[in-house]
C-alpha cells in the first residue's frame, strides 16, 4: 500500500538487485520520504524479484525478448511504470540500454547508479577498466538518465581509494557497499524537494560538499 504524500518509485532491475534491496531497506523507515510502488525486471529470471516479492513488494515482468523491436519494448515499460503511479524511476543494475524517446518521456524523474566516478569509466566491466588504467580512485556515481549511456548529471557520488592489491571483484564489493549508502541519500533528497537540474548540473538545497582530501597513495615523508 503506498501511502499519501510519499515519493513514488519504481526500481527497474535485471538481476542481483543490491541496490534495489539497499533502497526498499531505505523505504521500509518509517521517517523515509519515498515508497516502492513496484520492481520491474527484463528478466524474468532476475534473483531481485525473488527478493522484492518476499518483502511484499509488487513486481511485474516487462520482457525485452518478447518485443520485436527496442520501441515495442519501451512502451511497454513506461506502460508498466506509469500503472503503478510512479514519481521516479530508478535504474538498479538494468541491462537495457533506453532509447531517447524513453528517457525524455521520464526526464529527470530517471536515475542510474553506475559503480565508477563518472564521467570516467562508462560502460562494461567498469572495475576492469579502472585497474587497466591505474586509477588511483574510484566510486560510485548516481545521476539523473540522458540518451547517452551512463551520461547525465551527477546527484551525489562516493570516491574511494584503489589498493594496488585490488582485483576487480574486490573492488566491485568495496564499491558496491557505497553504493548501497548512496543511492537511499539521492532518492531521500529528491523526495524531499531538493534536488533541482540547471543547464545539466544538478543542485542539492542544504548539501555542502564534504571537505575530505584523500591523496592515493600515501608514502612515509
Ligand atoms: C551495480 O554495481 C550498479 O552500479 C550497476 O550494476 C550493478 C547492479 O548490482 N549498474 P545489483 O543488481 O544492484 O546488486
Amino acid at each position: 500500500m503506498v501511502e499519501a504524500g510519499r515519493l513514488k518509485i519504481v526500481i527497474l532491475i535485471s538481476g542481483r538487485g543490491s541496490n534495489m534491496t539497499a533502497l526498499a531497506e531505505a523505504c521500509a523507515a518509517g521517517d523515509f520520504p519515498a515508497e516502492v510502488a513496484a520492481v520491474i525486471s527484463n528478466r524474468p529470471d532476475a534473483q531481485g524479484l525473488t527478493t522484492a516479492a518476499n518483502r511484499g513488494i509488487t513486481t511485474a515482468i516487462v520482457d525485452h525478448t518478447q518485443y520485436d523491436a527496442r520501441a515495442g519494448f519501451e512502451a511497454a515499460l513506461s506502460a508498466a511504470i506509469e500503472s503503478s503511479g510512479a514519481d521516479l524511476v530508478c535504474l538498479a543494475g538494468f541491462m537495457r540500454l533506453l532509447g531517447a524517446p524513453f528517457v525524455d518521456q521520464w526526464r529527470d524523474r530517471l536515475i542510474n547508479i553506475h559503480p565508477s566516478l563518472l564521467p570516467a569509466f562508462k560502460g562494461l566491466d567498469t572495475h576492469g577498466q579502472v585497474l587497466a588504467a591505474g586509477a588511483r580512485f574510484s566510486g560510485s556515481t548516481v545521476h539523473f538518465v540522458r540518451p547517452a549511456t551512463d551520461e547525465g548529471p551527477i546527484i551525489v557520488q562516493a570516491a574511494l581509494a584503489v589498493a594496488p592489491s585490488d582485483t576487480a571483484a574486490g573492488l566491485a564489493a568495496r564499491v558496491l557497499e557505497q553504493e548501497h549508502r548512496i543511492y537511499p541519500l539521492a532518492v531521500r533528497w529528491i523526495a524531499e524537494g531538493r534536488v533541482t537540474v540547471a543547464n545539466e548540473t544538478v543542485t542539492i538545497a542544504g548539501a555542502s560538499a564534504g571537505s575530505g582530501v584523500t591523496i592515493n597513495p600515501e608514502s612515509a615523508p
